[in-house]
């Protein structure tokens, strides 16, 4: 690489625990501000004037689109969606190339991809940033999003940490990207994930290694605990979360997959009957199906999900300003 090669949000792995609290932090205050005077600051407001950003989308979305194109747009840039159908993205064109030629004429590249080298190798050749809008491996917007969740309530004191310190997630559900970079993020953040899956679907042990690494990155990290009881990861939960069992691009495994996620689904009964904390709270990055969470909890009092979307586009201005405006430099 270059001295001149920019720098890539392709995972939380990639930050560190402070630039990590300083994302969610910044997008907390943009979302206060913007909330509050109805208005993107002047400082803000053109910072992405006459530049476009390519979304190169293989795969379908609602939250990452939407977010993204509504930042870029706050930011006065434009935003450029290229859905698979429209762009050579990997199909009769090398990656290589399609990365060189999209980098050449806009200020960053925001790519959802299947594989995860799909994106990594944007990035090796991009000369300007490129963020994971999802990638099997990792969904790093979807995190920022979620620790803002998290942390909203305590975010208005003015300490520089996040205050998530102890708390414990339980992952109920399929190990998959949005919980890998959920993990990362958690270990990073003092905060202990408990997570629940099948027999058959447990974390990788690459992926392991990459949340263990991700704990070492502090003295203070929090501990993954992995178990395929349900009740055994949620006691003592404050946030239970979960995503779909069947993820974009493993559709022929339908079936085999709500048959081996039986006694998983999210309710009311199994919070109570694992123990989670009495205030608990449900996140889910959605789209969400009636087989993981049920009604009862989705559309229920303990349910921020709908903030948690929301949360999107602020977490959308936060990693722009950091990777495209600031190049890089999160503070
Ligand atoms: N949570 C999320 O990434 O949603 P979309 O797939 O709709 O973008
Ligand atoms: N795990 C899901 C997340 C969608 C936002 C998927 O990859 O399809």
């Amino acid at each position: 690489t270059s001295p001149f090669a920019p720098r890539h949000l392709l995972s939380i792995a990639d930050l560190t625990p402070a630039e990590l609290t300083t994302l969610v932090r910044n997008a907390h205050k943009h979302k206060s501000i913007i909330k509050s005077t109805g208005e993107v600051p002047h400082s803000m407001r053109a910072a992405l004037a006459g530049r476009t950003v390519a979304m190169t989308f293989s795969k379908r979305s609602t939250r990452t689109r939407v977010s993204t194109e509504g930042a870029v747009t706050a930011l006065g840039g434009h935003p450029m969606f290229l859905g698979k159908d429209d762009i050579q993205l990997g199909v009769n064109e090398s990656l290589y190339d399609t990365s060189v030629v999209l980098s050449s004429m806009t200020a960053a590249i925001v790519a959802r991809v299947g594989p995860h080298s799909d994106v990594a190798n944007l990035a090796k050749h991009s000369s300007v940033p490129v963020i994971n809008a999802l990638s099997d491996l990792y969904h790093p917007l979807q995190i920022i999003a979620d620790f803002l969740t998290i942390a909203e309530v305590n975010l208005s004191s003015s300490t520089s940490s996040l205050g998530l310190e102890g708390l414990k997630i339980a992952w109920i559900g399929d190990a998959n990207n949005v919980l890998y970079d959920l993990a990362i993020g958690a270990v990073k953040l003092g905060v202990d994930i408990s997570v629940a899956t099948p027999k058959g679907y447990q974390i990788p042990q690459e992926m392991r290694s990459v949340i263990e690494q991700a704990a070492a990155t502090t003295p203070k990290s929090g501990k993954l605990f992995e178990t395929t009881v349900p009740e055994e990861a949620i006691k003592g939960a404050e946030i239970l979360v979960t995503d779909t069992w069947v993820s974009m691009g493993q559709e022929e495994e339908t079936a085999k997959r709500l048959n081996a996620f039986q006694g998983f689904q999210i309710t009311s009964e199994l919070a109570k009957r694992g123990g989670a904390k009495e205030d608990w709270a449900f996140m889910h990055c959605l789209p969400r199906h009636s087989e993981e969470v049920s009604d009862e909890v989705f559309y229920g009092p303990r349910s921020v999900v709908f903030r948690e979307a929301e949360n999107r586009l602020w977490a959308a201005i936060s990693a722009l300003e950091a990777f495209v405006i600031n190049k890089g430099k999160i503070s």
